[in-house]
């Protein structure tokens, strides 16, 4: 199933494929999505009217599969950073069957682009049962999960058609940061003018996701290096780890390459052993607090024959990425925007990579658009 409109109906322009759309478009619906969630008159956030107080929360766990799982990973070190919230995650599949503790006072998020995945539902279903307050971050308006909040976010990235998320994605995180900042003001954790900075940073993105898609002629590039690897690993740090998981994720969804996700400082306890010249690692490094200790991972792969795709906008990238295969600069962000920005180059890396070996990109083998059966 797509996401409420038929494939026949949603045209793919001048597109080669719907995902290629899709990753276009993120400029237009995160703007779009933007947009619903700040008051335009004095940049702060505006969330839908709710009849509970937020500032009671005492507890976020979020739930979702797949690439909305990710969106939900880098949300929880927003929650905790700016609301001190304790926040806790789990895939869906794994959270309803586990026996989570859930405390009186707890907001249960469900985060899913169809709205309609099978064990997010039963996983809100459980926590609807158990008291929890349900929030929800749903692409599809008129979908289960949609009609069963207390607090409905909607994304307004409009049908999304590609099996593999992009476009959602990019959306569920800009609502995800919005309610950060909301809920940080809620709990007397951020200022009117720390908010408003917040605003100010997610109004930014829109122009950093299409600085991001002008490398488009050079990730395709690219793809040509990654195309004939076994094996890809991913790493990042902070709020951008979860990206190296989603980079990951894609490249294995469309172009069938095992690819693995890494937080930087783990590699060492494991996927360092695979590092040789015929592994390519793709690093995300923002600038930011994490960006030393990114680079010092990066030369440990370095030194030992590792083919390193540096993913930067750190000044004298070329200085950084020496010795790398090869790099992209990225748009000096703010580090709260970083993971939106950073999604762009791992989804058209994907993307061409699954072009370059002629795989079917809209319709990758064994894979569902929405996931309705256990
Ligand atoms: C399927 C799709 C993924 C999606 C996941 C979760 O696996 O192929 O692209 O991320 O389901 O779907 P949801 O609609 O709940 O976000």
């Amino acid at each position: 199933t797509t996401s409420g409109a038929s494939a026949a109906a949603v045209e793919k322009g001048n597109y080669r494929h719907f995902m290629q759309k899709e990753i276009f478009e993120q400029p237009t619906v995160v703007a779009q999505t933007l947009r619903s969630y700040v008051h335009q008159a004095n940049n702060t956030v505006a969330l839908p009217q709710i009849d509970f107080d937020l500032s009671a929360i005492k507890r976020v766990t979020i739930v979702a599969c797949g690439t909305s799982y990710y969106a939900g990973m880098v949300a929880k070190y927003w929650f905790e950073h700016f609301a001190r919230v304790p926040v806790d995650i789990d895939v869906a599949s794994e959270f309803r069957y586990r026996d989570p503790v859930l405390e009186e006072g707890g907001l249960a998020l469900f985060i899913s682009q169809s709205g309609e995945t099978a064990d997010t539902l039963a996983a809100l279903r459980h926590c609807k049962a158990a008291g929890q307050t349900i929030g929800v971050v749903v692409n599809v308006p008129t979908s289960s999960m949609a009609r069963e909040a207390d607090l409905l976010l909607p994304t307004h990235a409009g049908p999304e058609i590609g099996v593999a998320s992009t476009k959602a994605f990019t959306c569920q995180l800009a609502v995800l940061a919005a309610l950060a900042a909301h809920l940080a003001v809620k709990k007397g954790r951020m200022k009117r003018t720390e908010e408003q900075e917040v605003v100010k940073h997610l109004l930014e993105a829109p122009a950093a996701l299409n600085a991001a898609l002008d490398h488009d002629e050079d990730i395709a590039g690219m793809a040509h290096l990654i195309a004939p690897a076994r094996d890809v690993l991913y790493l990042g740090r902070g709020p951008d780890y979860p990206l190296a998981l989603e980079g990951a994720l894609k490249l294995k969804e469309v172009s069938y390459i095992h690819a693995e996700g890494y937080a930087s400082g783990e590699m060492k306890h494991g996927p360092i052993a695979l590092i040789d010249e015929a592994v390519p690692v793709i690093v995300l490094a923002p600038s930011g607090p994490l960006f030393e200790k990114t680079v010092s991972n990066m030369q440990e792969v370095r030194a030992r024959g590792g083919k390193i795709v540096l993913i930067s906008d750190a000044e004298g990238l070329l200085e950084a990425g020496e010795g790398c295969m090869a790099t992209i600069q990225m748009p000096k962000v703010h580090p709260l925007i970083a993971p939106l920005v950073y999604a762009v180059p791992v989804q058209l890396l994907a993307y061409h990579t699954a072009c370059v070996k002629g795989t079917d990109v809209d319709q990758p083998r064994n894979l569902a658009k929405s996931v309705t059966v256990e």
